[in-house]
């Protein structure tokens, strides 16, 4: 039986860290042998804020980055289609046929789509901010995926390609999956502040390249219970990021749970719970240290991932073009106009 398919990625914005592991990373490397997998670094996306050519020309060292970043959670190439969306033109032509399939009104509540208008600076909805989910459905729906492992965050641009999706089907006949989002029971991580949420430019965060030292300081200086001024004061356990992560990343659950008890008690100090944290994410990160530094090692690797993945991808996409021109009739419109011009140009030729 043929495997069902996933689909998922993200804007090569920068360095991923922590929360995107926690979030829809995880899921990935897990699902890797059970589904099809094909993840998309979703380059177009940027432009729906950041369309200026200073941005564009950070596109290049992004996208690689965001591949290392992969690769080092174990994604494996030989396994699953890693590729870039700007090389796969017929996204944009799905796209296209999509924004018949939904309401503006519709689009304009998506709550995400206000937020990162608003973290932009962005003061008038940009069209092709308010196109962003169905860009993405676009995506979702080129290699006809079923599954979408992403975070929270996400959930509501999923909820709008399942919509197209089934008002492709009425209009055209069943063409496409409905597809499932596949959001991680850790929901988003918290930042090392302890602010909701882990960020780039909140600063909070801890990044899957950080190297020892690195990630040793980070977890050092992290927010943790400030009511406690010294060791002997009783702590909260409940909402404290540093045992938040001890529940995410240490894997010596007795360890955790003798902390916890002594916290609540007044029994430990911050600096050895927090020194337990730093060595057992230090220990979670040191097989992705490991397998960077090995696509590393050999230059070009990443970007021949990349290459070959989109070379997959576009075969798919010509494909699933094919099949959603057909059931739309579309195709139709041109093959009569060529088939009779062809006709003619031949018959001309005959006569000269
Ligand atoms: N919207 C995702 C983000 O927040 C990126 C993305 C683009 C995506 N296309 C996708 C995620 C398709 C899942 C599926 O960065």
């Amino acid at each position: 039986m043929e495997r069902k398919r996933i689909l998922t990625g993200d804007r090569p914005t920068g360095k991923l860290h922590l929360g995107h592991y926690v979030g829809s990373l995880a899921n990935r490397v897990r699902l890797q042998d059970e589904y099809e997998c094909f993840f998309i670094i979703a380059d177009l996306h940027t432009l729906t804020t950041k369309p200026e050519k200073e941005h564009i020309e950070e596109l290049a060292a992004n996208v690689r980055s965001a591949v290392l970043d992969y690769l080092s959670c174990g994604i494996d190439p030989a396994k699953s289609v890693i590729y870039l969306q700007s090389a796969v033109p017929e996204v944009v032509e799905l796209s296209l046929f999509f924004q018949n399939l939904i309401t503006v009104p519709r689009l304009s509540r998506v709550p995400s789509l206000k937020e990162m208008a608003q973290s932009a600076h962005i003061e008038e909805m940009p069209f092709g901010l308010l196109g962003y989910p169905v860009l993405q459905a676009a995506d979702i729906l080129l290699p006809r995926a079923h599954l979408v492992p992403v975070g929270k965050d996400n959930v509501a641009h999923v909820e709008v390609t399942r919509e197209i999706a089934r008002r492709f089907n009425y209009l055209y006949g069943e063409t496409f999956p409905i597809p499932e989002a596949l959001v991680s029971e850790y929901g988003s991580l918290v930042g090392t502040d302890g602010n909701a949420k882990m960020s780039k430019s909140l600063n909070n965060a801890i990044f899957l390249s950080d190297d020892e030292k690195t990630v040793y300081k980070r977890v050092m200086s992290m927010y943790t219970d400030p009511k406690r001024v010294s060791a002997d004061i009783p702590g909260t356990v409940e909402g404290n990021p540093v045992f938040q992560y001890h529940d995410a990343f240490n894997p010596n659950k007795a360890e955790v749970e003798d902390l916890k008890a002594r916290y609540r008690a007044g029994k430990v100090g911050d600096v050895e719970v927090k020194e337990k944290l730093a060595k057992a994410l230090n220990e979670f990160l040191d097989p992705f240290r490991e397998r960077r530094a090995h696509y590393e090692s050999q230059s070009g690797l990443a970007d021949e991932v990349v290459y070959d993945g989109t070379m997959k991808m576009r075969e798919e996409a010509r494909k699933t073009l094919s099949i959603a021109k057909k059931a739309m009739g579309i195709s139709a419109v041109w093959n009569r106009i060529s088939r009779k011009a062809e006709d003619v140009k031949k018959k001309q030729a005959e006569r000269s």
